[in-house]
């Protein structure tokens, strides 16, 4: 079976998404929050999202193994304490990114349950 990596188009798929989500984030209004808790800087923030999405979806593992899991993701975003607006903020963002980039619908839905699955996981850790 193909992995979600796969299907998207390797590696300069993982990063033109990582880029054009963190496009979508500074040029929109509304996204405004969740631009304002991350570093001033988004380059490194580019790059980490890129490496992650890589090994997540099933591709080179260039974020490290201990790394890629609902606990890791859950400690790096406790202090953050995200609310409701500010993940829905972060789902937009992944949205219109793969709309930009005229990911068809089915496999947009596909990585978007994904996220869904990942932020409920961690959430579930924190309580
Ligand atoms: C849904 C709510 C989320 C919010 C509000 C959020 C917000 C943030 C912010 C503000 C940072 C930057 C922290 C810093 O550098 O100071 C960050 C880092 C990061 N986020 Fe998220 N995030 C969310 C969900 C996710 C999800 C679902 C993933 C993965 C699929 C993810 C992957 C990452 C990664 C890989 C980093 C870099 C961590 C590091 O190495 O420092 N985030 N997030």
């Amino acid at each position: 079976m193909q992995t979600l990596f796969e299907k998207m188009g390797g590696l300069p798929a993982t990063r033109t998404i990582a880029n054009e989500f963190y496009d979508v984030m500074e040029k929109e209004e509304g996204t405004r929050k969740l631009l304002e808790m991350h570093p001033k800087k988004l380059v490194m923030s580019r790059h980490k999202l890129y490496k992650f999405l890589t090994q997540w979806f099933g591709g080179p593992k260039l974020f490290g193994e201990q790394y890629v899991n609902a606990e890791w993701l859950e400690l790096k975003h406790r202090r953050l304490n995200f609310n409701e607006d500010e993940k829905n903020q972060w789902l937009y963002c992944m949205n219109s990114a793969m709309g930009n980039l005229g990911f068809e619908s089915e496999l947009k839905e596909e990585i978007m349950t994904t996220f869904r699955e990942m932020i409920a996981a961690m959430q579930a850790l924190k309580k």
